[in-house]
This record gives C-alpha cells, structure tokens and sequence, in this order.
C-alpha cells in the first residue's frame, strides 16, 4: 500500500511543477494584434488595436518575480477550467505584469473570440477584465529573465530613450508593464519587453490621449 506521505509528496511535487513550469508558450500561441508605427535601435512605439485582458491584481508586498508567479498561478487555472462554464481557454502570449505603486497587476490577453464576453472566472480567483481600447506603446527588448534587480533599469532606460529623442508623453508615470513571452523552463533565447503607454507622438492613433478605464 502506499505510504500517504509519498503520495502527498508526489502531489506537492506536481504542484510546484504546475506552478513553475507551466507549459505555456508553445509554437502556436495568440498574441494581441499591433501595428509598428516606428522602429529605432534602443525602443520602438505600436499601435495595440482593442485588448481585453484577464488581469491578477497581486498587493505588493512580495516582488516582482513571487508576485507575477503568484498572478499567472490564479490566471493557470482560469484558463484550466476554473470559470463559471468550466471552459478551458487557450494559453495566450505575453505574460503582463503592470507595476504600479501600491499593486501588480498579472495579465494575460483574451482570444480575440472571447472579447466582449469571455468566461466568468471562479470568484476566490479574484480576477477581474480589464478593457483596452487601441492604444501607443513604447517598447524596449530586453533578454534573460525579468528579474527584480533588472526590470527597473530597463524600464529606466525606456524612460531616458524617450525623453531624450521624442517628445511624448507618459501617459501613467511611475507605472509601467514587463511583458514575459516565455515559459520560465525556458533558460535561454528569452524574449521580454517593457511596456509603457505614451501619446503626443504625432502619429496617427498616438496623438490624443485615449483614456480608458484600468490601468496600464
Ligand atoms: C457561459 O455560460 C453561459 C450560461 O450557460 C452562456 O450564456 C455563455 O455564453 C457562456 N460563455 C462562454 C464564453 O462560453
Ligand atoms: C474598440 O473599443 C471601443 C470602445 O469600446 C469601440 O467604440 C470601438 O468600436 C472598438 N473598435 C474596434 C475596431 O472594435
Ligand atoms: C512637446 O509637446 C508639448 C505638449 O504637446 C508641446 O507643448 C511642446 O511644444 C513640444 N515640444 C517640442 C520640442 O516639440
Ligand atoms: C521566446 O519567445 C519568443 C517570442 O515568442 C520566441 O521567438 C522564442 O523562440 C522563445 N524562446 C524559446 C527558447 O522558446
């Protein structure tokens, strides 16, 4: 017969791997559709057309990493069947995390099909949509992983490309968003971005400020 304890470490064991190494980005994965409205060497501005993401919010209080894994968990089994249909969703690319001042927020995009009504999630999940209308954003790569002690110079340097080459406007200061296109199994050939919402760019679609609900 087998000993519980085993038993239970098999389950543990299971677990942490659902957590940690969660097979997420396969070949074939939806990502939200953009426009590139500008390419330099260090960053470049798209065009987001509408977005609805499943978004996490994680108190700070924890870091970066914790929070996000903490976020994607709640998100995991959103996607696995832990709505009100019990509908199970496609994994979608990137992985959000929007670092604000009191709160993350961990998010992942819905498939353009479930826009307008995607499933419930199950309400101990405490998820919540959250609604883009099109949007500019100014992004800068980065590889490796996105670590507590890089993700700020990062975003740091995002803010001094633009400040110093185009007058734009930062349209949530303080705040800005990694974008996480791996699976954490992934050691190498990584691929992250930072995120930050801008206008006055003088495009076509970045020029007014478009003020949605959420944050960003
Ligand atoms: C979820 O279930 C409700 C009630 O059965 C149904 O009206 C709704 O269309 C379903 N939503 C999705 C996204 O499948
Ligand atoms: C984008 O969302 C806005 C606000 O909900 C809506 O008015 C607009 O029609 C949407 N655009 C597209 C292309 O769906
Ligand atoms: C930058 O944008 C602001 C606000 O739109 C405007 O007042 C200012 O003249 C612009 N500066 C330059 C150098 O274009
Ligand atoms: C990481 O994600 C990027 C973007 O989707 C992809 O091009 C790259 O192949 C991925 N890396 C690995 C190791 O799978």
């Amino acid at each position: 017969m087998e000993c519980p304890s085993t038993y239970y470490f098999v389950l543990a064991a299971f677990h942490l791997s659902f957590i940690i190494n969660p097979v997420f980005f396969g070949q074939a994965v939806e990502s939200p559709e953009y426009t590139p409205i500008q390419q330099e060497s260090d960053f470049e501005i798209r065009i987001y057309k509408n977005i609805s993401w499943m978004s996490a919010p994680v108190v700070k209080g924890t870091n970066f990493q914790k929070s996000t894994t903490a976020g994607f968990h709640r998100l995991y089994q959103y996607i696995h069947g832990a709505n009100l249909n019990h509908t199970r969703l496609a994994m979608t690319a990137p992985v959000l995390t929007t670092i604000t001042e009191a709160e993350y927020f961990v998010k992942l995009s819905l498939s353009a099909s479930y826009e307008g009504s995607p499933p419930q999630p199950d309400p101990e999940l405490n998820l919540q949509v959250e609604k883009w209308r099109e949007k500019c954003i100014a992004i800068r790569k980065f590889s490796g992983f996105a670590r507590d002690d890089n993700i700020h110079e990062e975003a740091e340097a995002l803010r001094t490309s633009l400040n110093e080459h185009w007058n734009v406007t930062l349209e949530n200061k303080g705040s800005y968003t990694i974008a996480q296109y791996n699976a954490s199994s992934h050691l190498s050939g990584r691929f992250n971005e930072v995120w930050m919402v801008v206008s006055g760019f003088g495009a076509e679609g970045c020029s007014n400020h478009g003020h949605d609900q959420g944050k960003n």
